[in-house]
């Protein structure tokens, strides 16, 4: 979020021959070679199992640049012809460590870097511990310089395993050193989350349990599973999406006033929210998968149907569940969350509803409509907030309607900077706000863990839905229901 950028690192990839430095990292490393953002220059050194050469790699990352961010072939080649190389590494080799180790420090004496380094771990979770320890085992933990190492989701698959890499990992490198992603943390509307709160009095003064009557934070998606079956089906919804991203955005929505906004101080105050969520019941837990229906006009099939899926898979697609923040500021607010895949469309809003006035002066025209004071932070399709308030009818009545005020990032700054530039940004100025404690992620699992192990039914819910009725029985046991703006 602030801060300088450092004398320029050398990004070491883990895993740099696969889906995400294809589609994410190399984007992000050419906008800012192209955009100036590293006054010293690029360098990255790619590391996989892959017996490619520099040769290789670097065609492997011109197809994949001309995918994402179309230019020039030519250019392209020259840019992946200057910037990146390629170090094949079997991690169960120690020799293979010392040679990666002798690679490293090869070409940071022939750039002239200072022997900063960014360790960018994007592999799968099992790969972690064997790749963490075998940076321990040749020291390259220490540099000259600095090191940071950056490790991708999924942190763990529950608390016992989370804590277990929390370990390894603080083994070989220090907290300060480690960079969690949570790429919800590098969306703008997610930063500016803070900025609206804090900086805004108004706002602040009313966000607490005397004038917030509930708290809504849905995460839809239209896509099912795709191609990702070996990893989803193990997974599922609760582990993919609420344990991480939508947890992270209920403890900005939640947290206090941190004392200043240092990175430590801002995380102190979201573990705190973490502590204060009651143990979640199991009548607060709907779990759905979908079955087939109509998404856009057009069929789509059942998960159970999806390529690599069993046919008796139990893996929920879809998670609502009611969540309550006992502190002095939350207490009797609900907070529901939900999330699923084949919903209608692609929707990730946080919508707060304000109490309603203690005596009601006015008839609405839209009776039916409950509460509708409310503030919606929407982070997709498009970045921006709603603000909903009643305002009288011109004319001779007392009648009111429900009017909205908007503002939309792209409207007023043009296109917003993807949530890995901005982390990645972070990272080289050693920035450790937007990224997630060690006992951040074990206080998130620690609530989860006995969801995940409740074994909660799992109802099916046509695709193109709102996923199950049950979700909307969840929230009307609240007199609520679910908003769908
Ligand atoms: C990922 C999940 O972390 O987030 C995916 O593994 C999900 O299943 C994705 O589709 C959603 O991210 P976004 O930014 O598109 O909302």
């Amino acid at each position: 979020m602030s801060g300088t950028v450092d004398t320029n690192p050398l990004f070491v990839i883990f895993g740099a021959t696969g889906d995400l430095m294809g589609r994410k990292l190399l984007p992000v490393l050419h906008t800012f070679d192209t955009h100036g953002k590293l006054p010293g220059g690029l360098h990255v050194l790619g590391v996989a199992r892959k017996p490619w050469d520099d040769t290789a790699f670097r065609a492997f990352a011109v197809e994949h640049l001309q995918r994402e961010a179309p230019g020039e072939a030519a250019n392209r080649a020259n840019w992946c012809q200057q910037h990146l190389n390629y170090h094949s590494l079997d991690t169960t080799s120690a020799a293979g460590w010392s040679a990666l180790r002798a690679r490293i420090e090869a070409i940071e004496k022939e750039q002239g870097l200072s022997g900063n380094r960014i360790l960018y771990l994007a592999l799968p979770s099992v790969a972690f511990p064997e790749v963490v320890e075998g940076i321990g085992s040749v020291g390259l933990s220490k540099s000259p310089g600095w090191t940071r190492v950056v490790i991708e989701k999924p942190f763990g698959t529950d608390l016992a395993s989370a804590q277990a890499l929390n370990a390894t990992l603080h083994r070989v490198f220090d907290e300060r050193q480690v960079y969690r992603i949570d790429h919800y943390l590098g969306k703008e509307t997610v930063q500016n989350l803070l900025v609206f709160r804090f900086a805004n009095m108004f706002i602040e003064s009313l966000w607490n349990q005397r004038f917030v009557e509930h708290v809504q934070i849905t995460v839809a998606e239209s896509l099912g599973v795709e191609a990702r079956a070996a990893y989803y089906d193990g997974t599922g919804a609760l582990r993919d999406m609420v344990q991480n991203h939508l947890t992270q955005l209920l403890t900005l929505v939640a947290m206090e006033v941190p004392p200043s906004f240092s990175d430590n101080a801002v995380r102190d105050e979201k573990v705190k929210v973490l502590r204060c969520i009651e143990s979640i019941q199991p009548s607060d837990v709907v779990f759905g998968q979908y079955g087939e229906g109509e998404i856009d006009g057009k069929k789509v099939p059942a998960y159970r149907s999806e390529p690599e899926v069993s046919a008796a898979s139990n893996t929920e697609t879809f998670v609502a569940v009611w969540l309550r923040v006992a502190n002095w500021r939350w207490h009797g607010v609900p907070f529901f969350l939900r999330t699923g895949k084949r919903m209608p469309e692609k929707s990730t809003r946080i919508v707060v509803t304000f109490r309603s006035p203690p005596i009601a002066f006015f008839r609405s025209e839209q009776p039916s409509e409950r509460n509708p004071d409310r503030v919606t932070i929407i982070l997709q399709p498009e970045e921006g907030f709603d603000l909903a308030f009643e305002i009288k009818v011109p004319g001779d009545t007392q009648r009111t309607q429900t009017h909205k005020m908007h503002f939309r990032y792209a409207e007023v700054f043009g296109p917003v900077a993807d949530a890995y530039e901005t982390l990645l940004l972070d990272v080289v100025r050693g920035d450790q706000t937007l990224f997630v404690r060690a006992d951040e992620v074990e206080e998130s699992w620690r609530l989860f863990d006995p969801v995940l192990r409740a074994k909660h039914p799992v109802v099916v819910y046509p695709a193109g839905t709102r996923g199950p009725e049950e979700a909307a029985q969840l929230v009307e046991r609240a007199g609520h229901e679910w908003s769908e703006e």
